[in-house]
């Protein structure tokens, strides 16, 4: 479904990724892993359109989209989750996700995918009036995603959903994501949080210094110590 080949992106002269390629078949959980300033959040920002490649391709059913904006990307069903959750914190919970689907026209189905949202995080229902903003860590980050699913990927980048959460509310996200998943969605998991990748994805990429420095299957990365010490400095 995506096809990334030999992707580099400098910042000014600084290069922050170099020759990086992977793929993410339709229907899968690929994980991005790496350390803090490995190039993960770079690499979601080219594939959503936010930041132009220096050279290499990006497909996506085929097709070129390294040059298109970001608005063109999510027409064709590639919606990004940002790090931090970044919901719009004075706008209701409600307003958050009509905004998801502010470029849609097909309002029945929009009105069909608010229920689909609510179906799938409950509290959001619950708290739709409440500003965003006083929703605890875990309720953003539904709201987040909420919000990237009111606009119908088809591929949906997660950079670090589990990011800051305590350990019940991890395990409530990947059991949530493991239900969008089972409905089809494929999905680019960008984690730090090796147990989630694993639990997650099939396969798994490790950026170092803006490389990939590892492709495997995401469970054996758990079995493996060295690795997770080597390549994500734990
Ligand atoms: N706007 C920018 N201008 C200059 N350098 C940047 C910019 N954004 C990121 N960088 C640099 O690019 C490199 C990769 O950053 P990136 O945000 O992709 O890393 P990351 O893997 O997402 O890290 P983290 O886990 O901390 O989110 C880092 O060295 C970072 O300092
Ligand atoms: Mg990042």
């Amino acid at each position: 479904m995506l096809d990334v080949q030999h992707l580099s992106v400098a910042y000014g002269v600084t290069e922050v990724l170099r020759d990086v390629s992977f793929t993410v078949p339709e229907r899968s959980i690929v994980a991005l892993l790496g350390g803090n300033g490995s190039g993960k959040t770079t690499t979601l920002n080219v594939l959503s359109g936010l930041l132009a490649p220096r050279g290499g391709a990006v497909r996506f059913e085929g097709r070129s989209i390294a040059a298109l904006p970001s608005h063109e990307v999510v027409r064709r069903g590639i919606v990004q989750v940002p790090q931090g959750r970044e919901v719009w914190s004075g706008m209701s919970v409600r307003d958050n996700l009509d905004l998801g689907a502010a470029t849609r026209r097909d309002r029945r189905a929009t009105r069909a995918d608010l229920e689909d949202v609510f179906t799938l995080f409950p509290v959001l229902r619950d708290r739709q009036s409440r500003k965003a903003g006083t929703l605890s860590g875990g309720e953003q980050q539904m709201l987040a995603i909420g919000r990237a699913l009111m606009a119908r990927p088809r591929l949906l980048l997660m950079d670090e959903p589990s990011a800051g959460l305590s350990p019940v509310v991890v395990q409530a996200m990947v059991a949530a994501i493991q239900r969008l998943h089972a409905r089809g969605l494929t999905i680019l998991l960008v984690e730090q949080n090796v147990g989630v990748a694993a639990a997650l994805a099939e396969r798994a990429h490790v950026l170092m210094n803006g490389e990939v420095a590892l492709s495997a299957p995401a469970a054996d990365l758990l079995r493996n110590p060295d690795v997770l010490r080597s390549y994500l400095g734990r």
